[in-house]
């Protein structure tokens, strides 16, 4: 593959054609190569592996597992160039944002392998005087996980790392469009003297076969998911029967609000950088725009302004601020949306167009009414639109009135009307005067049907540790 100077980080393409799944370049439509396609007893036998691996895994002390996993980190950052093209090549996304992805996804491999040497448990002061009581964190076995396309390295690490600070193993499906970044990390965590079967990467062309799989096997613990809410339900349902612990971390609908006090010009900024990182599929992108009447006009000429700058292309090439979309599917939907919406009397302020292949102008809708599609929907695209707003109270209900509560930002210099905001908004995550919030130290995650669990700070450690109480009687 063109400029990949650490061929061991591609070991993973195979050449049996027959039983493999195609990796494209969503930029040029181009076969990258082909990566295997597991069928059911594979990954069986994975998963027997990786019960056995971590027995004697959760023996080790926590010290040296963050001395392993430490090296793992050191390696990523050594081949953050590499990683960045293949990431481009096969998601689509800047090669800047690719370059952001990898130490973003590096750093939860960073700051897990140190939050594992505090796994805490407690002594408790005993009602009983012949008694004493403590509890201690022990890991909860086999995690398995699957992990979307938007952010091939960060959504792996994110979920391995922690698993395997706190004595878990961890098999990870990656998506079948961008399974090479996925292979390529594990690879170099091999690299760094990580045992073998404790961290396994399958690959299937059957998505469902392998998540009824991950959910019924009694030698699974612990099910976490980044995707749609809808295969998030499927997969709680599945996880039910073997009662399962299980992290969803699923759709959004983010607003992002400007009131008659922001600082327009910061506003502007973090809306940009907001909606358009990787072309406006994250969870966690505003969605929809609420932006006051008196500031209005202000806003939109700013930001519709800064949004005919960005430059859309081939994310290998230089300057280009947003590359395609993921698939014809994606293109699509984004199209829908834009058509309905301009049907019911919205306007297009700036983009619009379908710019051919997977690529889509990015966009700035004004006359947006509350009760559109492209309100109510997880856009997941490059479209902004801005709906007009005249009084806090009503803007609250418009903002909370939707099934998800992932992200959510707001932009205002009042510290109390910061207060009651941040507050009132039933979201898991609040930006407040910034557009983009994630970070490995903080705990993101969603609530309502945005999910269970979080993911990130010491909260994500606990997703991996089961608390065991042991009382000492007799004394
Ligand atoms: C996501 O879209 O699921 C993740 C975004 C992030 O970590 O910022």
């Amino acid at each position: 593959m063109e400029q990949i100077k650490n061929l061991s980080l591609l070991s993973s393409l195979c050449e049996n054609v027959n039983s493999a799944i195609a990796v494209h370049n969503p930029a040029t439509g181009d076969v990258l190569g082909y990566v295997p396609s597991h069928n059911r007893e594979a990954i069986e036998k994975v998963i027997e592996k990786a019960e056995t691996a971590q027995k004697s895994w959760a023996k080790t002390t926590a010290k040296l597992r963050a001395e392993i996993l430490s090296r793992w980190y050191q390696l990523i950052m050594d081949n953050q160039e590499d990683l960045a093209r293949i990431m481009t090549l096969e998601q689509g996304k800047p090669l800047a944002e690719s370059r952001g992805e990898v130490a973003y996804g590096a750093s939860f491999v960073q700051w897990f392998a140190e939050e594992g040497k505090r796994a805490y448990g407690e002594t408790i002061p005993t009602p009983l005087t012949d008694r004493r009581i403590m509890t201690i964190r022990q890991p909860v076995g086999v995690a398995a996980a699957i992990t979307p396309w938007n952010f091939p390295i960060a959504m792996i690490t994110r979920k391995a790392v922690p698993a395997l600070a706190a004595g878990c193993s961890f098999i990870g499906k990656p998506a079948a469009q961008t399974p090479l970044s996925a292979y390529a990390v594990a690879e170099l965590a091999r690299q760094a003297g990580l045992p073998e079967g404790l961290l396994a990467i399958v690959t299937s062309s059957d998505a469902v076969m392998v998540g009824e799989l991950f959910c019924s096997s009694p030698k699974i613990q612990k099910i976490s998911f980044t995707g749609s809410t809808h295969v998030g339900r499927i997969l709680m349902r599945q996880s039910a029967e073997s009662v399962k612990r299980v992290s969803m971390e699923l759709g959004g609908n983010a607003p992002f609000i400007v009131f008659d006090d922001a600082d327009i010009d910061a506003a502007v900024k973090g809306a940009l950088a907001s909606k358009f990182r990787n072309a406006g599929q994250t969870c966690v992108c505003a969605n929809r725009f609420y932006v006051h009447d008196s500031v209005y006009d202000e806003f939109v000429a700013k930001f519709a302004a800064e949004v005919s700058k960005l430059s859309v292309g081939n994310g290998l090439d230089d300057g280009i601020t947003i590359g395609p979309l993921i698939d014809d599917n994606a293109k699509k939907k984004v199209q829908t949306l834009v058509n309905d919406a301009v049907a019911q009397g919205a306007n297009i302020t700036a983009g619009g167009d379908d710019l051919g292949g997977q690529f889509f102008a990015p966009t700035v809708l004004t006359h947006v009414e509350h009760n559109m599609s492209i309100v109510k929907e997880e856009i997941f695209g490059p479209i902004a639109p801005v709906i007009r707003f005249h009084d806090d109270a009503s803007l609250i209900d418009m903002a909370n009135d939707t099934e998800y509560g992932l992200a959510s930002y707001f932009y205002s210099k009042d510290i109390n009307r910061i207060f009651a905001v941040a507050e009132a908004l039933d979201y898991g995550m609040v930006g407040v005067n910034e557009g983009i919030i994630s970070t490995e130290v903080a705990p993101f995650g969603g609530v309502k049907q945005s999910g269970i669990g979080r993911e990130g700070a010491r909260q994500g450690l606990d997703e991996y540790l089961n608390t065991k109480y042991i009382c000492i009687g007799g004394m």
